[in-house]
């Protein structure tokens, strides 16, 4: 299993490019299941997840054609077995994802149920309970979620709580549904707003997403498009916060501050100098970071994906910090792994406090999940000495090329088995 060794405390500095959004990516290639002419995706992050979601469309018998680069084709004319077995479902919950589209194009749909995974229960019920409002018949068979419906029927849809994927699967399956759907309480995250830049060019009818009111006119079908994926606000966090632990001065381009107002908030209340460009952001962190309290919350709040991260730049910071978790109930995994490196962590149902420490020291850490990982190599990359990440497929999940990235920026990393 690969692991990740960094010998910790260089300031991070220099210029790196930011990757196409993993979880705008995800619905987006999903979404090329609702027509049966080719939709066409640039901007795409090479990333195991992605690698998994094609795997999945494939055996569905969708047409991959994959354009070198950052670009796809896929081309769903042929989809003829509209299943998602335990086996894919299994490594990549967001796989459910295809669940509405499926539905809504092929009038059938055999899902396996996620089960839980490291940072919470995450059940489906919201998705489940939309298209059964929609006329689905849904019944769970042996782990697998077997949708039936002639046609969609439009709706007015609410979510017990605001859900991401939920919001996407719904609105997916209402894009080809007769008649009108209100999806109420709707994620406002900016993913759910580029599936819909997406589905709209693709000749969807939506109006009102980045609000918490979806409205979508079902139209017969959808056309061929072309789209580029937004930019990963997460992946930009994580590197401003290394950056920021680290001392750095950093130019992350291909991205934008517009989607990340909370975090990049926080992030001068440590002290860091932060300047919006065009396309482009510029951090510039202080001799020493001030501890920040955060607490996680749907979108446009502080995000659950940057809590580990801001977790680790806590670590080290002048004063405490108080944390709460309120999106997932067992997101604090990186907690007892940072404190191998010194952190001083307490924890108590959903709250962390972190008091912060002079310094770090270098130790073997295990990543447990996607953005715990993160927290561990931000705190590795400050941390005096050696740390060595174990498990490191969790990052390959969600961060492109992140060791040549970090490389790029000075830090002294390296992979090994
Ligand atoms: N929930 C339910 N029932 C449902 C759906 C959700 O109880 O039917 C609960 C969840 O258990 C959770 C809360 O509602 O407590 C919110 O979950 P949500 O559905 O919004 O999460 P998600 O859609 O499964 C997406 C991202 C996550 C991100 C969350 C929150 C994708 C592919 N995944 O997950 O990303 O943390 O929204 O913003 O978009 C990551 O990238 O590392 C990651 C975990």
């Amino acid at each position: 299993m690969d692991k990740l060794l960094i010998e910790g405390g260089v300031p991070l500095m220099g210029e790196i490019a930011i990757s196409g959004a993993k979880n705008a990516a995800l619905p987006i290639l999903c979404a090329a299941l609702l027509s049966a002419e080719p939709l066409h995706i640039t901007n795409l992050p090479r990333l195991n997840d992605v690698r998994t979601m094609l795997r999945l469309l494939g055996q569905m018998g969708v047409k991959i054609v994959d354009e070198g680069r950052d670009a796809v084709t896929l081309d769903a004319s042929g989809l003829d077995n509209p299943v998602a077995p335990y086996e894919l479902v299994r490594t990549m919950r967001a796989s459910v994802l295809v669940l509405g589209p499926l539905v809504a194009r092929c009038g059938e749909a055999r899902v396996s149920l996620p089960g839980g995974c490291a940072i919470g229960a995450r059940p489906v019920d919201q998705h489940i309970k939309g298209l059964e409002a929609m006329g689905a018949e849904i019944s769970v068979e042996q782990g697998y979620v077997h949708a039936r419906a002639a046609r969609l029927r439009g709706a007015r849809l609410f979510t017990d709580m605001v859900t991401v994927t939920g919001t996407e699967n719904l609105m997916m399956a209402a894009v080809l549904a007769a008649g009108d759907t209100v999806i109420e309480n709707a994620a406002r995250e900016p993913e759910v707003v580029d599936l819909a830049n997406c589905l709209v060019a693709m000749g969807a009818q939506i109006s009102g997403a980045g609000s918490d009111v979806i409205r979508i006119r079902g139209v017969d079908r959808l056309y061929g498009a072309t789209h580029r994926v937004m930019p990963d606000r997460i992946e930009t966090g994580t590197y401003l916060c290394a950056a920021a632990a680290t001392g750095g001065s950093v130019r992350l381009t291909g991205t934008s501050t517009s989607y990340l107002d909370a975090v990049v908030d926080k992030l001068m209340d440590t002290g860091c100098d932060i300047v919006p460009e065009r396309d482009a952001i510029r951090l510039k962190a202080p001799p020493k970071l001030t501890a920040v309290s955060i607490r996680t919350a749907p979108y446009p709040a502080f995000p659950t994906d940057m809590q580990a991260q801001f977790m680790a730049i806590n670590a080290v910071a002048d004063g405490t910090a108080v944390i709460r978790e309120t999106i997932f109930e067992n997101r604090y995994m990186h907690a007892v792994e940072l404190a191998r490196l010194g952190a001083e962590i307490r924890i108590d149902g959903n709250t962390a406090v972190v008091k912060g420490v002079p310094r770090l020291n270098g130790a073997t850490v295990m990543a447990t999940d996607l953005r715990a990982s993160a927290s561990l190599v931000v705190a590795g990359l400050v941390a005096q000495g050696t740390t060595l990440v174990d498990r490191i497929y969790h990052l390959d999940r969600g961060y492109e090329q992140l060791d040549r990235k970090l490389a790029a920026l000075g830090a002294r990393v390296r992979r090994t088995k």
